[in-house]
């Protein structure tokens, strides 16, 4: 599969390297393609990446994934090209003051980014903190990758991009869902830092058998 990913940061990366590790071709969006830092990410991502500006990464790729600042969110994907129709994996959370987020109530982000831009967005891995991408087997039980969004076809290809890494991917219904999902990112960063669980934490769906 050829997957754009937009945004150069922890959690562009993190996915870009895991992508990359089972074989897929990685064009990776940046605002700085010639940059040393961006030249790293490709090597580390190995021979099937290449590195180009926001508005090029998504020329022919299967799946767009835009990882980048939550507040720039809507801005950046306005202004990267014609994303009408094209499978956009949402990553990003609305965190606002007092770490709560920054969309009104009845919104969400991934609404917000699909209106702008014509894709078809799905909400998935923002529920996480991307140093657990490595290791998502919590003694026995997998970390749950939440996913939601309108179409059927862009929801199953981004659940086998899920699942492929390591996580247990959960359908969690339309992309009016994100509006449950973004504040669970927020819970765990709180969990995370606020109440000094750490980092090394993640969500999980328990199902009786
Ligand atoms: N950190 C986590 O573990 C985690 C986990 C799940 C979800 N998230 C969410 O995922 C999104 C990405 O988080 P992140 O921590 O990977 O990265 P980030 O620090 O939010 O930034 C990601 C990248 O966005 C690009 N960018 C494009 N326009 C920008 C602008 N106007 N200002 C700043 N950066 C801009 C930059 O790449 P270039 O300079 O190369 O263009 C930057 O490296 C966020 O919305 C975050 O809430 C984070």
């Amino acid at each position: 599969m050829k997957i754009g990913v937009i945004g150069t940061g922890i959690v562009g990366q993190t996915l870009a390297k895991a992508w990359a590790a089972n074989g897929h071709e990685i064009v990776i969006g940046t605002r700085e393609p010639g940059a040393d830092r961006i030249s790293e990410m490709v090597k580390a991502c190995g021979t099937s990446a290449s590195a180009t500006l926001v508005d090029r990464c998504h020329a022919g790729a299967d799946a767009v994934l835009l990882a980048v600042p939550g507040r720039n969110a809507v801005e950046i994907a306005s202004n990267a090209g014609d994303l009408s129709g094209k499978v956009l994996m949402d990553a990003n959370n609305p965190i606002g003051d007092d770490m709560m987020p920054f969309t009104e109530a009845g919104e969400s982000l991934a609404e917000l980014i699909a209106n702008a831009t014509g894709a078809r967005v799905v909400k998935a891995f923002n529920t996480i903190g991307m140093g657990n991408v490595a290791k998502l087997d919590f003694d026995g039980q997998k970390a749950a990758g939440f996913v939601c969004g309108d179409d059927a076809d862009a929801k199953s290809l981004t659940m086998g991009l899920a699942s492929e890494i390591g996580f247990d991917a959960v359908d969690c219904g339309p992309l009016s869902a994100a509006r449950l999902l973004e504040p669970m990112a927020l819970m765990w960063i709180r969990l995370a830092y606020v109440e000094k669980n750490g980092p090394d934490i993640a969500f999980g769906l328990l199902r009786r058998s």
